[in-house]
C-alpha cells in the first residue's frame, strides 16, 4: 500500500464500536507478557491497580456483600487473579474468567501454591457457555466500557442469567468528568511505547478520536513491522450515572448502589471512574 493510503485508513475515522480487537491485545505472545507485568507492578494503576488499592477494595467486597463460605463469585476478566486469590482466601467458592493464557497461568500457580480451590476457566466471556450460578459477579477496571452497546446488552442479560436470586453485579466504569480531558491527537514514534507492542522493530501510530455525542473514545493503535501491519482498537464508553442506570434497567437489574470506586469511596462530582451495584430485579 503506498504512504498516503495507508496515512488515509490511519487517519480515518471509524463508525463507534465497529471493530473489537480486545483478544489480540491480551491475548498476544508478547504483548500479553507486558501486559501481566503491569498487573503485577502494585505501584501502578495499569492492568490491574496497585496493590494497595485492591486490599482495601477485597476488604470492602467481602463487608459489604457478606462474603462468606458460601458465596459463589464470579470475576470477569480475572487476569492474573488479583481479586480471586484475595476473596479465596476469605473462604468464597470463586471462579475466574479470561482469555489470558498466561494471566490464568499465573492465577493457577498462584492457586496451586497456596491450596486455594479457584476454578479459573480460559475463554471470551462474551461467547462462553458457563453453567454455574452466582451470588456476585465482578467486572473490574473499567473492562465493562470496552465493549460496543450490543455487547454490553447482551452481557447484562448473561450476568441476570448466572445470578442466583438477591445475587448482584459489581462493575467500574469511566464518567462523563473523564472524557472532558480526552484531545484528539495523532502520536508517531518508532518502537511505539517503548517495545510494548512487539519484540521486533516497529513503527507505530496511535491516533485518537473522539465521539461527544456518543461519549466514546478510540485509541487507535496502527503497528507496522517489517512482515506485517495490525491495527488493534480500544474503545472506552463513557458513562453518567443515569445512562449506566438504563442499561442495567433495561437487562432487568436494578441500580442498588453507587461508589467512587469498587473499594466502596462516596462518590462525588469530579470521580473520573465510578463503580455501580445492581440486583436482579
Ligand atoms: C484491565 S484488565 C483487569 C484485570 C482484573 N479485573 C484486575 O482488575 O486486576 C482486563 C482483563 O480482562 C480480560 N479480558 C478482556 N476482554 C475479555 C473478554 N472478552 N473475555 C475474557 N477476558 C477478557 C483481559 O485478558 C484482562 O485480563
Amino acid at each position: 500500500m503506498n504512504l498516503y493510503h495507508l496515512l488515509e485508513e490511519i487517519t480515518t475515522r471509524p463508525e463507534p464500536f465497529s471493530c473489537y480487537t480486545a483478544e489480540a491485545l491480551w491475548t498476544n505472545e508478547h504483548t500479553s507478557r507486558q501486559m501481566l507485568a503491569y498487573h503485577l507492578n502494585g505501584d501502578v494503576d495499569i492492568s490491574s491497580r496497585r496493590t494497595e488499592f485492591i486490599d482495601r477494595s477485597v476488604d470492602w467486597i467481602v463487608d459489604f456483600f457478606n462474603v462468606g463460605a458460601e458465596t459463589a463469585i464470579a470475576d470477569f476478566g480475572c487476569g492474573p487473579g488479583l481479586y480471586t486469590s484475595r476473596l479465596a482466601r476469605h473462604g468464597a467458592q470463586v471462579t475466574g474468567i479470561d482469555f489470558s493464557e498466561r494471566s490464568l497461568d499465573y492465577a493457577g500457580e498462584t492457586a496451586a501454591r497456596e491450596g486455594l480451590a479457584i476454578d479459573y476457566v480460559r475463554g471470551n466471556y462474551l461467547s462462553l457457555a458457563i453453567d454455574r450460578r452466582f451470588d456476585l459477579i465482578l467486572m473490574i477496571m473499567c473492562d465493562y466500557c470496552a465493549l460496543s452497546p450490543v455487547q454490553r446488552r447482551s452481557l447484562l442479560h448473561k450476568f441476570r442469567e448466572l445470578l442466583n436470586p438477591g445475587g448482584a453485579v459489581l462493575l467500574d466504569v469511566y464518567s462523563l468528568a473523564a472524557i472532558e480531558s480526552r484531545e484528539e491527537t495523532s502520536v508517531f514514534a518508532g518502537n511505539l511505547l517503548d517495545g510494548f507492542w512487539s519484540p521486533n522493530p516497529y513503527f507505530g501510530f496511535l491516533t485518537t478520536f473522539v465521539y461527544p455525542a456518543e461519549k466514546v473514545v478510540l485509541d487507535k493503535y496502527t503497528i507496522i513491522e517489517a512482515e506485517r501491519t495490525r491495527v488493534i482498537y480500544n474503545w472506552l464508553q463513557y458513562f453518567s450515572q443515569t445512562s449506566i442506570a438504563e442499561e442495567f434497567t433495561r437487562a432487568g437489574f436494578l441500580v442498588d448502589a453507587v461508589f467512587s470506586d469498587v473499594a466502596g469511596t462516596p462518590i462525588t462530582s469530579d470521580s473520573l471512574e465510578f463503580a455501580v451495584v445492581a440486583r436482579r430485579a
